[in-house]
């Protein structure tokens, strides 16, 4: 969820100030670029060295800045618009205020106004001022901005007294933000099937017909599925890919008829399904009981035809949005459009074997997209990575149209 975001921490002067060292190291850990602006008062009770530190960037905290005899400007739109997130953590009573009203007298407030990402702000004060009217009203107020408020906890405070207005707990504070950015994910509640990698057709028990599909296509389309918020079953052939991702549950195969079976147990309850295994057409009819022998002249094995595994989802379709793949040589568009057809697809993602850098083995691809209505686009050469990103925009596009 926090993998290559970017985050601005805004520190406010309270006691869990100090408390914020920990919440820049689990943003960090878990993928995520910090850059920290404070006010003068945080100072007072976190060192801005240890934060610089920690996030690997400039702790921010006036608009000027003083460094080695010259002067610069932190440039307070520029540090808004930087970040994909803002989270104010310790949110003090003045701060809240201040940020509810409009008032801009440093670089923190500043920043908060230039942000355009959502805003996160966990308060923090003493129990009679997390209750006092005027602060309700500021936290009620950032509400209906649309900045979303990560409640205090109850217990033990600095004033010695007990009850709420103590900050969230970074770990909180963390999986409180998942919670709420997951509840907005465009395929959050969505199941998706994916299948992905090479079949391996065994000959005999130590041989097989295979392809050079290394899976990297596919495994990326599910670890972005899950990062959008879906449940993913990834069906894949032998590779070498790993899965660590949540979200993703991943069930090998080995053989096309597997695939196909595997398919076909969950495609009833998927809302989407991509096909992007490099799935072998063909068989040994027979499979050697044990391993077959060199003899004199020339070994026929004689192969079957395995099913095809997306053309029997399109025939089974229901609700779901059905997504293949097509590796041309020649003819690629037309062969595309006819395999959409055919195969009774919602969508084809055309990779031309005449374009460097596409295809199997590579870490690129440069893709085509192209949908029932002959809606098509064509992209320029991409990481795998960004190419999931682009499948992946233009099916929410469809599905949520
Ligand atoms: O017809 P062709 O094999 O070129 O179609 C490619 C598409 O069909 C890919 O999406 C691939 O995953 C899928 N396919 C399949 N089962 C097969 C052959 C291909 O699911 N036996």
């Amino acid at each position: 969820m926090f993998q290559g975001k970017r985050i601005l921490l805004g520190i406010t002067g309270g006691i869990a100030a100090y408390k914020t060292t920990f919440l820049v190291r689990l943003l960090s850990k878990a993928g995520a670029e910090v850059k920290v602006v404070m006010t003068q008062s945080a100072g007072s009770f976190v060192s801005p060295l240890t934060l610089a530190t920690l996030s690997k960037n400039p702790v921010l905290l006036d608009f000027v800045n003083e460094e080695d005899g010259s002067i610069s400007w932190n440039n307070h739109v520029e540090l808004g618009l930087w970040a994909d997130l803002m989270i104010i953590a310790p949110a003090t009573a003045n701060t809240l205020s201040k940020m509810a009203n409009g008032v801009c007298d440093n670089l923190l407030l500043a920043a908060y106004l230039s942000a355009k990402c959502p805003v996160y702000f966990a308060p923090a004060m003493d129990l009679d001022m997390y209750k006092h009217p005027s602060t309700k009203a500021s936290m009620d107020k950032l509400e209906s901005f649309g900045n979303v408020m990560i409640p205090a906890e109850t217990g033990e405070l600095a004033s010695g007294l007990h009850g709420e207005g103590r900050m969230a707990e970074p770990e909180n504070i963390i999986e409180f933000i998942k919670r709420d950015l997951a509840k907005n994910l465009p395929l959050k509640g969505k199941k998706v099937l994916i299948t992905a990698g090479p079949t391996h057709e065994a000959i005999d028990p130590v041989r097989f017909l295979g392809n050079r599909s290394t899976g990297t296509m596919g495994y990326e389309l599910a670890k972005k599925a899950a990062a959008l918020g879906a449940n993913v079953i990834l069906v894949s052939g032998p590779t070498h890919l790993t899965m660590e991702q949540d979200g993703v549950l991943l069930a090998r195969v080995t053989s096309a008829q597997e695939m196909y079976e595997a398919c076909h147990k969950h495609f009833q309850d998927v809302d989407i399904a991509i096909a992007s295994a490099a799935v072998a057409d063909y068989r040994p009819k027979e499979v050697a009981k044990s391993k077959i022998k060199k003899q004199e002249g020339d070994l026929h094995i004689q192969l079957e035809r395995n099913p095809d595994i997306l053309k029997s989802l399109g025939e089974k379709k229901t609700k779901q949005f059905l997504v293949g793949f097509a590796l041309e040589t020649d003819n690629e568009l037309e062969n595309a459009k006819g395999k959409l057809q055919r195969k009774n697809l919602d969508a084809i993602v055309l990779n031309s074997l005449n374009d460097g850098g596409a295809g199997f083995g590579q870490s690129t691809n440069k893709i085509t997209f192209i949908d029932k209505n002959l809606d098509i686009k064509a992209f320029e050469l991409k990481t795998k990575s960004e190419v999931a990103s682009d499948i992946w925009k233009e099916i929410i596009s469809r599905i949520h149209a």
